[in-house]
């Protein structure tokens, strides 16, 4: 008999749960944006790698179109990826759904 079980229990939480959240909050989050860990994966990889992903609240539903549009179009001048027909009406959706006017 090395140790405790209760040693051993809070070691296992500190490297599985503690640690990682202690990693995860020091992100660069200043709240002028959406928390990059919400909404679907497809709208937080792709609209984040300009700038933080926005807020859906910062626009109505049927101006979201026309911003991811326009965003298409910095991806198509800046050379990168452009968003696949799937990932846009994945993030389309998720904006429109939680976009300013809808709750
Ligand atoms: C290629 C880089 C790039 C990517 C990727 C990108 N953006 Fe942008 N975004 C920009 C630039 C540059 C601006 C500032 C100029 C402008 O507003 O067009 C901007 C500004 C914005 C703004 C603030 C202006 C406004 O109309 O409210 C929003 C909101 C926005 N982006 C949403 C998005 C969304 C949603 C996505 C994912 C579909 C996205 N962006 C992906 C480059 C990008």
């Amino acid at each position: 008999m090395t140790e405790s079980l209760s040693v051993r229990v809070w070691r296992t939480l500190f490297g599985f749960v503690l640690l990682p959240s202690l990693i995860a909050c020091s992100g660069n989050n200043n709240g002028a944006t959406a928390n990059v860990t919400s909404g679907p994966l497809a709208f937080r990889q792709g609209c984040g790698r300009c700038h933080l992903p926005p807020k859906p609240s910062a626009h109505r539903v049927n101006e979201w179109p026309r911003v991811i549009a326009r965003m298409q179009q910095h991806m198509a001048t800046q050379g990168k990826a452009p968003l696949t027909a799937e990932q846009s009406a994945e993030i389309l959706d998720y904006l429109t759904s939680h976009a300013l006017g809808t709750s």
